[in-house]
């Protein structure tokens, strides 16, 4: 096991009409606040009013702005800096997705900041300094609710960036499995995989003796395979959406990382492609990652029967072992398919024409390699995208 620390502040309040206190939280943080959310799914559920009822009636202020879109855009995060600034707002509240949420926190570390927020993104400079954020979450996915990061596009260039400060890791987080309710199934499903890969980039290690986290990965995993085909034909079950729901914030709040070298290179792999064609990034996980499995698998073929055996059940082939390791790649694929999601890029109308592109971009030019497990240069990247 890897030497480690953990620390994680996010207050996490689950469960059902946990929103209705939001005003209440809010008081011991901040005194005016941004209540930044999405496209409008909030209105539409009705949960706008609740918040903006709960803020009203604990005497909080607030300023609004929507619009954050999924793969959210910099030009907006500039916006809520401005609006920040006029109106010394000192509390960002987002209401929604990783979209929503990541929007908030690029946000809030450039308020306080005097050059230009995409900085942090590029790793040209360090947050000092952020405005707290607090979540009210509703679609359980990205994991932003209690994770240190943000991702941004930039519209110029389409480039698709992450950062990461433990100031803009959520001072609270309120998940009510009621919110998720009203997910279409392809958004539940898209969740499914990105919760499924963020446990995947944390399982797929060549550290040896990590059997707690081991453990803590395949339950996690498990969970979300048993339950989100429940939630997908019963919307309204509510332990299966809060099932989904922890998994998803436990799949990323860092523990299952504990003692472990983590991978991410799928991740990266993928964000060029939700950078480029504006896919929804579970979606382009259920392809890449599959596909990165199906390359480096040899590198560490123990890993793949454990994970073919302990979560999916395989049966063990102690004469032909990569068989084993073999079929567990199918069952991940076929249950991303069950679930209703593409498995190829073909499907997601993504041609190899731009395969190139994008590799390059992912690994600067061939200046970085990605990935822990196998480290993979521009060459590794460009035939991952061949094989999805
Ligand atoms: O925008 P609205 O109208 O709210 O609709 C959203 C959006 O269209 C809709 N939705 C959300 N909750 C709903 C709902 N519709 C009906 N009922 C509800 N209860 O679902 C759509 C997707 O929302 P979005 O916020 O984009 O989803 P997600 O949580 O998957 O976030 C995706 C973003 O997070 C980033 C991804 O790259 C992507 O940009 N990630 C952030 C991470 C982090 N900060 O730690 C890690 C992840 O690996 C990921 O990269
Ligand atoms: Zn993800």
């Amino acid at each position: 096991m890897e030497n480690f620390i953990f620390q994680n502040a996010t207050k996490i309040i689950f469960g059902r009409e946990t929103e209705l206190k939001v005003g209440d939280e809010i008081k011991g943080h901040g005194r005016k606040v941004l209540l930044h959310y999405g496209g409008g799914s909030i209105k539409k559920t009705g949960l706008y009013d609740k918040v903006v009822n709960s803020l009203k009636s604990a005497g909080v202020e607030f300023v609004e702005l929507g619009g954050a879109v999924p793969n959210p855009r910099l030009g907006l995060v500039n916006e809520g800096i401005k609006i920040c600034r006029e109106n010394e707002i000192d509390f960002i509240l987002a209401v929604g997705g990783g979209s929503a949420i990541d929007s908030a926190k690029a946000i809030a570390v450039g308020v306080p900041y005097n050059g230009d927020v995409w900085d942090f993104f590029e790793g040209k400079a360090e947050a000092k300094e952020a405005v707290p954020v607090g979540v009210i979450l509703t679609i359980p996915a990205a994991g932003s609710e209690a994770s240190p990061n943000s991702v941004i596009t930039k519209e110029e260039g389409l480039l698709k960036r992450g950062m990461y400060s433990e100031l803009i890791r959520p001072v609270f987080s309120i998940l009510n499995p009621e919110l998720t309710f009203t997910l279409p199934n392809y958004q539940t499903a898209c969740g499914a995989a990105d919760m499924m890969a963020h446990i995947m980039e944390r399982y797929f290690t060549n550290v040896t003796h990590a059997d707690l986290t081991d453990r803590l990965c395949e339950a996690t995993l498990k969970t979300i395979i048993k339950n989100v085909p429940i939630v997908l034909n019963e919307p309204d079950n509510y332990d299966g959406r809060a099932e989904v729901l922890w998994a998803g914030t436990v799949a990323h709040n860092g523990l299952l990382g504990t003692g472990r070298v983590e991978d991410w290179a799928s991740h990266n792999i993928e964000h060029e492609i939700s950078a480029i064609y504006d896919v929804a990034h579970g979606a382009g996980l259920a392809v890449v990652f599959p596909a990165w499995m199906k390359y480096v698998y040899k590198n560490n073929l123990d890993r793949f029967v454990q994970f073919a055996v302990r979560v999916w059940n395989v049966e063990m082939n102690f004469e032909d072992p990569e068989r084993t390791a073999l079929e567990g790649i199918e069952k991940i694929t076929e249950f991303f398919r069950q679930i209703g999601l593409p498995v190829t890029l073909k499907e997601m109308d993504i041609e190899d024409d731009r395969f190139e592109e994008m590799a390059s971009k992912a690994t600067m030019n061939d200046q970085i390699t990605l990935g822990n497990f196998k480290k993979l240069n521009k060459e590794d990247v460009y035939n991952i995208y061949k094989l999805g």
